[in-house]
């Protein structure tokens, strides 16, 4: 092959992911998908369904067909190699692909009966009920207790209008409590409560991934989606994050995406794996995808060889 015919072949090759050899670019084996692979079954209700969802971004389709239901009460972890749409995917479920603008999403997204894609649905009570928790934490520039108590109190959840205040009903007991609550249940109360009204970007970043958290629960949520919340943490911090998400599990539904495989194995209920080009290759209880997945492709990116 003369080398401007080789180049021409690796830019085929790029643009339709292949190969020469039944490889794709990012070295995954051809195979078929097999419906039966995603299909997962539990007991229990789901907390959120999704139907044949669809990402578009301009003329990439970044997302194929995805349907799961997601179990309530439980650590769903999304993993699959760079590029493969966790991230995109994980913004279906609260909508917050709308805030990207070439992002084009179809399909339904049920969540207590309702599609969330409907119009007329409520975006910021939608995402005070499936909240979320980004890679880097981003507390606001304010005090520990204020990170907590602004969202609540911006909505109006915590009571601050003038008859409590006549009545001589006083917010700041409300506000207590929320703060503390929200910090015990991210495991962060022993650490700051002589300190809440110091500045929360002074806490180390476990325990500002941490306060991250709480404030997400500060607007009771039933769902936190986290996208690598732990990736920009050292292994101590890391290790915090994981035994918070376990105990979280037991009032909450988690839904997490991880570049790391041991970590889904350490914190997961039930695994989806994506893989290059968009797709949902299979979805089932953590230790079947890990011990004995039915996919070739989820087992050679499991073991190792190629993402
Ligand atoms: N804001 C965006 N604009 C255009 N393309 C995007 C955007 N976000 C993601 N993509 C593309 O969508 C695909 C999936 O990306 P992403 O969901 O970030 O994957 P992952 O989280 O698995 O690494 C990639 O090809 C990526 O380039
Ligand atoms: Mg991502």
């Amino acid at each position: 092959m003369s080398e401007t015919t080789s180049k021409a072949q690796t830019q085929a090759d790029a643009q339709t992911g292949q190969q020469s050899g039944g490889t794709t670019v990012e070295g995954e084996t051809q195979e078929e998908l097999r419906e039966e692979w995603v299909q997962y079954e539990f007991d229990g209700q789901p907390a959120i369904s999704t139907r044949d969802v669809n990402v578009h971004y301009g003329d990439d389709h970044a997302l194929h067909d995805i349907s799961i239901d997601i179990p309530k009460n439980s650590v769903t972890a999304l993993i699959g190699p760079s590029g493969c749409g966790k991230s995109t995917f994980l913004r279906c479920l609260n909508r917050m692909n709308d805030r990207i603008k070439a992002a084009d999403v179809s399909g339904e997204v049920e969540f207590n009966g309702k599609n969330i894609y409907d119009k007329g649905t409520n975006l910021v009570e939608l995402r005070k009920r499936i909240g979320q928790v980004f890679q880097s934490p981003n507390p606001f520039p304010k005090s520990i207790r204020k990170n907590i108590s602004y969202g609540p109190r911006k909505h109006g959840d915590i009571d601050v209008s003038l008859l409590s205040r006549l009545l001589g009903r006083d917010d700041s007991d409300e506000e207590d409590e929320l703060v503390e609550r929200c910090l015990r249940q991210a495991a962060l109360w022993d650490e700051v409560k002589d300190r809440l009204d110091d500045n929360a970007l002074g806490l180390s970043g476990g325990q500002q991934q941490r306060l991250c958290i709480a404030r997400a629960l500060a607007t009771d949520p039933e769902v936190l989606l986290m996208d690598e919340p732990a990736s920009a943490l050292d292994p101590i911090a890391t290790s915090r994050i994981e035994d918070l998400i376990s105990d979280l599990a037991e009032d909450y539904t988690v839904v997490i995406v991880t570049h790391s495989m041991q970590q889904a194995a350490r914190i997961s209920d039930q695994t989806a794996v994506f893989l290059t080009g968009g797709y949902l290759v299979e979805y089932d209880d953590t230790d079947k995808i890990f011990e004995n997945p039915e996919s070739q492709r989820v087992e050679d990116y499991i073991t190792g060889k190629f993402g």
